[in-house]
Order: structure tokens, then sequence, then C-alpha cells
């Protein structure tokens, strides 16, 4: 992680951080099953994490406020991937610093391939193409002006960047598309479709596949959220992917997102198949415990600012529970590390469409109630937590978060509400 400058626009030098390169990280792909490990290197002049968003993992490995890696240090982080394929990404994480550290550039995507996601298109660069969406507030100079605050939500932008590039187009060579939706930005939610309002095939969401292709015309994205769709082009065509205006709050703008070419002759692709897995959805026992948040217009969860050093929850390992969450206050969403979930319902009614595959993260617009089944990782370790938190980076700075940990089951009572102070694995 280091920091230099990008040049987005021509002629101009835009001061950025980067992983391994300018602006952003490179892709990681892995398969179910392998080990990874990596040599972070903070090269920044200050402290950061790297936070690996949609993993389920071991706490001391989340990289998230906990595991701060102070300037010129290193850290080694290491697991086995256990969870079905799925775009998830990284990011730092560090508390208070998260919106500051994401919007000069630091994120990637990590890919998870399985025999069910190898079986759509997966020619990473030409019929498999990541978008990471972000908006900047852009000044004359061409540099990204850093006032987090600037709105209720945080910072909204007025220019848009597409994977580090602005005012992209994509030249598409076969007739199927799959591009993995990352809405990398700090606020804005963004309500995708394509400039002809041509059909597309929803066939993953934040944490997996979904059990069959979901034909849409448009699809919601909050900040954090993923979404693999499947388009279809035919020859010498062109549109643009966009965002259409929304209701308002953190889905307001419109904007041109990336210009797609067909090519005047296309490889033809094989018919999407019917069943994309057989992974079953999550669903909870009759019994399962159910824990309740409210979110208002305070930087708080159930009114109680982020502390580093308390435990808000303890779960049992491989838990399965409801978490039911309502917003009464500015729009915002909710991501739980470690875990991944599905939308019950919202207002007692089914989710939208797109919302009903596994997910980690969910918008939750002012005046909602959401139910969600959520299953948690498996590693014990009462001492380290994970947190969730609204995925708009300026309250989840502000104090919009809060800590649990996973626990050997029956060990729930034996754990402190209070982490000794000053306990934060470097
Ligand atoms: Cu994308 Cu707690 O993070
Ligand atoms: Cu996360
Ligand atoms: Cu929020």
């Amino acid at each position: 992680m280091k920091s230099s400058s990008t040049e987005f626009f021509a002629g101009k030098q835009t001061p950025t951080w980067g992983i391994n390169g300018s602006y952003l990280g490179p892709t990681i792909r892995a398969s179910r099953g392998d080990q990874v490990s990596f040599d972070i290197v903070n090269n920044l002049e200050e402290t950061s994490t790297l936070h690996w968003h949609g993993m389920r993992l071991p706490a001391v490995m989340d990289g998230g406020p906990h595991q701060m890696m102070e300037a010129g240090s290193v850290w080694k982080p290491y697991w086995t991937i256990e969870q079905p394929a799925a775009t998830t990404w990284y990011h730092p994480h560090l508390h208070g610093k998260t919106a500051l550290h994401v919007y000069r550039g630091l994120a990637g995507l990590f890919i998870i391939e399985d025999e069910d996601s190898t079986a759509l298109p997966s020619e990473y660069g030409v019929n498999d193409i990541p978008i990471i969406i972000q908006d900047k507030l852009v000044k004359s100079d061409g540099s990204f002006k850093e006032n987090m605050g600037l709105t209720p939500f945080g910072l909204l932008g007025n220019q848009i960047l597409i994977n580090g590039t602005y005012d992209p187009y994509l030249k598409v060579t076969t007739s199927q598309i799959r591009f993995r939706l990352v809405n990398g930005s700090n606020a804005r939610a963004y309500n995708l479709g394509f400039a002809d309002n041509r059909t597309f095939y929803l066939v993953s969401s934040d944490a997996g596949l979904l059990p069959e292709p979901v034909k849409l015309d448009r699809l919601l994205l909050s900040p954090g959220e993923r979404a693999e769709i499947v388009v279809e082009f035919e020859a010498g065509e062109e549109t643009i992917l966009h965002s259409f205006a929304g209701k308002g709050g953190i889905e307001n703008g419109e904007f041109d997102l990336v210009k797609i070419i067909a090519e005047t002759s296309l490889l033809k692709s094989s018919q999407l198949p019917n069943q994309l897995t057989a992974e079953p959805p999550i669903d909870v026992p009759e019994n399962a415990k159910v824990r309740k948040f409210e979110m208002t217009t305070a930087s708080a969860i159930n009114g109680k600012e982020m502390d580093m050093n308390r435990i808000d929850e303890v779960v049992p390992a491989g838990a399965r529970e409801i978490w039911e969450i309502t917003n009464t206050g500015w729009d915002h969403n909710f991501h739980i590390h470690d875990a991944a979930f599905t939308v019950m319902d919202k207002n007692r009614e089914a989710p939208p469409i797109y919302e009903r595959g596994r997910k980690d993260t969910v918008f939750i617009p002012n005046g909602t109630t959401v139910r969600l089944a959520v299953e948690f990782g498996s590693y014990p370790d009462p001492n380290t937590p994970y947190m969730y938190h609204c995925h708009l980076l300026y309250h989840e700075d502000s104090g919009m978060m809060g800590q649990f940990v996973i626990v050997e089951p029956g060990t729930e009572s034996q754990v402190s509400q209070q982490l000794p102070k000053g306990n934060h694995d470097h």
C-alpha cells in the first residue's frame, strides 16, 4: 500500500493511494479449498488495515480495526477458502479512517471460483469483466476533494471512475459478458441498468450464486454490495451501463458508467445454465435466536457508538440467527463480517427480486425494517471481534458499527463484555 498519483484526467495528476500500483489493487482469484497467504506491506506514512470483505476467516485474519498495520509494517494473513464462489473485495478498515483510505484508492477485487462459477463466462478481462464503481468529488486541478462528511450520508461525488478509469469504454468480443459489479463508493447507491433498457440476468449476489438466473432490467447496489450479471450482445451494437435516477437519499443522481461497444463479429457464448448452483439458500431453525438492531440519525447502533473495547454481541460458532434491523434515520445499509445471509423480508414483505440471493451487505432505506437469516463463520476466538456496521463509510467511521465475537457453542456466558485495553493484534 503506497501513495503516489494517477492521471485520470488528461494532463492532470491526482494524488492517490494504491496497492501494487497507483490506484486500486490487483484482482485476486482463488478457488474454493485453496490456502491463500499474503504479505501486505504498509508503505504509507500512516496506519491502515486491510479487510477481506465477504470472506469467512479467523477474526485475526479479518483485517478489521483491530489488525492495525503501522506505517512501514508488514502483515501476513493466511487462511483456507471455505465458502462458495463469490465476488468479494478488500479495503482498509482503520476505525475513523476507512472512508478516506478507500476514497484515496485502496480497494481491490477478490474472486472466489468453484465448479459452479466457472460454468459461467470466466475469461477474466475477455468475457468476465470487473466493474468497480466509485464516485469522486473532483477539483479543477484534478485532485479529489476529501470532505468525508459533506452530506448526512458522507461524500457524494460528481465524477465516476470505473476500475479507476474516467469515462471508460469496453469492446466486447463474445455474445455474452459477465460483469462483476462492485459498489466501491463511500455513500452513493446506483440504480443500474442499460441506456437502451435491455434486460440482463442476475446470476450472483454478494456472497454467492443464485439458484437460477433472474431476468432484470434494473438493479440497485448500495455501498459495499456486489452483483454478477450476464448480458447478451449482438454484433456491432453499442449501449451504456447507466445509473438511473433513484428515490433521492443515497440513490440520487444519474450517470453513464461504461460505454459498451460490441465488435462486428462476436464469438458465440454457450447457453446460460438453468441451474447455477445447488447450494441451498440460507435459512434459520424454528427457534433461531433473534437479535434486534436500531439505526437512526445518530452515529450509533442500538444507541451505542462504536467502542473498540466493547463486545456487543457473542455468537456461537456456525450459528444461524435472525438479525432484525430497523432504520428510522438517514438511508443506511448493513454489513456483517464473517457471515452470509438471505434477506427474509423488508417491512414484512418479500425483498426485491435482486436481493434474494446470498448476501453480506443489505440496503436499508429510511423507514425500513429488514430481517436477515444469517449464517456465521465457525472459527471461535473470544478475544478478537468481527464488525457489523453501516457501509456508508462516513457513518461507519462516525460510530455506526458494533463488534461481535464468535465463540465455542456453550461458552457464550464466559465472554467478558470488555476487551482488555490495548488489545490490538499487530
Ligand atoms: Cu467492506 Cu467492515 O467492511
Ligand atoms: Cu466486511
Ligand atoms: Cu449509514
